[in-house]
């Protein structure tokens, strides 16, 4: 079967990550968190005092992007791919909400999407890869074979990633999750570089009341039928 790119775009906690990944284990094929990329920069950010409640220097921050070096790491047990910066393991830190926070100020800096959207397409050169983000159809592969766009209401999202918080052991109140996941909606979806829109070409899922078994069978399916 000839490998193809799927790319799936959406607002954030709308479930891209867990469908990616398990659409690329089914398919045999290589999962990029493209969200990841854009929090390491910001966790470096945050990290060199770049940006924080009251300050964003952005341009100390475009001018230190090349002392940024993001790569995956395959884990066995988890069975997905986690995030290095300059060699450093930062899965779990580039998860919290601070990072969340700041992540969608960064991520609307043309020079940092340049960056990665560069190393985005490189890793997509063989095919065989399912890419999820927010630009994933409309920039760095207006080409993908098939490409996906995934909604749900803010609340159903907002829900989600505050049970996936709280189960991770962090200690925070439902209305802040809310409140983030409405502001990053409106700032990555109005931002003048890259905004989040659905691909001409892409399917539609809204999946707020799909289970993760029915989305993969239905994605799935739509692998099948272009092969
Ligand atoms: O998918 P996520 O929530 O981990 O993404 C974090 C942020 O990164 C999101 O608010 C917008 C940005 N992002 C982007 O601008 N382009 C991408 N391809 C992926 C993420």
């Amino acid at each position: 079967m000839n490998k193809i790119i799927i790319a799936i775009d959406g607002f954030s906690s709308t479930g891209k990550s867990t469908i990616a990944k398990q659409l690329a284990k089914a398919l045999n094929y290589v999962y990029v968190d493209t969200g990841a990329m854009y929090r390491a920069i910001t966790y470096f950010a945050i990290e060199n005092q770049l940006i924080g409640s009251e300050f964003f220097d952005s341009d100390k921050l475009v001018s230190r992007l090349d002392e940024i070096n993001i790569t995956f790491q395959f884990n066995e047990e988890l069975g997905f791919a986690e995030v290095y910066l300059n060699d450093k393991n930062i899965e779990k830190e580039i998860r919290t909400l601070k990072v969340s926070k700041y992540v969608s100020p960064v991520a609307a800096i043309s020079e940092v999407r340049q960056k990665l959207v560069q190393q985005q397409q490189l890793m997509g050169i063989d095919k065989g890869i399912v890419m999820d983000g927010r630009d994933i159809g409309t920039v760095v592969f207006p080409d993908a074979e098939l490409k996906v766009f995934m909604t749900a209401s803010a609340e159903t999202r907002a829900k989600r990633r505050y049970k996936e918080l709280l189960d991770r052991g962090h200690n925070l109140v439902y209305e802040d999750v809310l409140e983030n996941v409405t502001t990053r909606d409106r700032i990555d979806s109005t931002r003048e570089d890259s905004p989040l829109v659905k691909a001409e070409g892409a399917v539609e899922i809204d999946n707020s009341d799909l289970t993760i078994e029915a989305q993969i069978e239905m994605l799935l399916n739509l692998v099948n039928d272009m092969q």
